[in-house]
């Protein structure tokens, strides 16, 4: 039976809840077709920078138009431009920064551009509109210790996926293509630190808007993120000899 208040936010939401696991599926059984595994069989490649750039716009375009463009008048209350402001800034480092600093980065088949162009199009509607036009929070809501210990999530999860990243590039000097394995930071307890930087980041996002929207898009980005990090993991160690073999997949000491 569906949810006496089901609407079109409600509908995206277990859309996006029942394609997470799919897309964790697919990757498990058949491996993540970009970066270092991009095959020709999910269509021509599209330059890196590029799409990286195109297919994760929608995130900032999508919410400028429901708040430029629909009465938004949930944005009066501060918990609801806080957590849209959180999303944002994700997205502004995502689609305006990261692209144009990756060093050497592979072409992105086309499939794989379209799917995360659609993904990025479809939860940039729906995070935007449910915090512009639906989200009711009480007043005391940024002083609850849920909405305090998600952002504090949030923020510790941003830094560690940017500094991640930023080892990762730095593994390359201008001009290189190739693969060398990561040291510092978080890379030292597991081999996808950036991935583990950005689920922290969205469950934090989850708890502090303690919302259906919230959760789907980190369960999302868990079962996606998670198979791609299983499968970095054993290419590292089937690549390199001396990969070092404490180094957990994506939990430190646990997984
Ligand atoms: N929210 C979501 O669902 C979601 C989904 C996907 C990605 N993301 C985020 O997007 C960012 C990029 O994701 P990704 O899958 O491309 O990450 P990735 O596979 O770790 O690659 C990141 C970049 O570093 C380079 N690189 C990776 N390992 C390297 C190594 N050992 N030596 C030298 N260079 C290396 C890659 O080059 P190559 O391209 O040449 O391999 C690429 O340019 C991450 O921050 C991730 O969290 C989020």
């Amino acid at each position: 039976m569906l949810p006496a208040e089901f609407g079109p936010l409600e509908a995206l939401s277990f859309l996006i809840g029942f394609f997470g696991p799919i897309s964790g599926a697919l990757q498990l059984a058949v491996g993540s077709p970009y970066g270092r595994y991009a095959s020709a069989s999910f269509g021509p490649g599209l330059p890196g920078k590029l799409a990286w750039f195109v297919q994760e716009l929608p995130c900032l375009l999508v919410p400028l138009y429901v708040v430029t463009c629909t009465p938004a008048q949930r944005l009066s209350l501060w918990p609801n431009r806080i957590l849209l402001a959180i999303f944002i800034t994700h997205y502004f480092q995502r689609s305006l920064i990261f692209p144009f600093l990756i060093r050497g980065g592979k072409p992105v088949p086309i499939l794989v551009f379209l799917a995360a162009f659609i993904f990025c199009t479809v939860n940039g509607y729906l995070q935007s509109q449910y915090l512009s036009n639906y989200a009711v929070y009480s007043d005391n809501w940024i002083k609850d210790p849920r909405f305090i210990t998600g952002c504090a999530m949030w923020l510790i999860g941003l830094v560690i996926n940017i500094y991640s990243d930023h080892i990762l590039r730095n593994l390359r000097k201008p001009g290189e293509t190739g693969y060398k394995i990561p040291r510092g930071g978080l890379f030292e307890y597991v081999t996808a630190a950036n991935f583990s930087g950005e689920i922290i980041e969205w469950f934090g996002y989850a708890l502090a808007s303690w919302s259906l929207e919230g959760i789907v898009f980190a369960l999302f980005t868990t079962f996606t993120l998670s198979a791609r990090a299983k499968q970095h993991h054993r290419w590292y160690l089937e690549k390199f000899e001396d990969y070092p073999k404490l180094r957990k997949i994506i939990i430190p000491f646990l997984y």
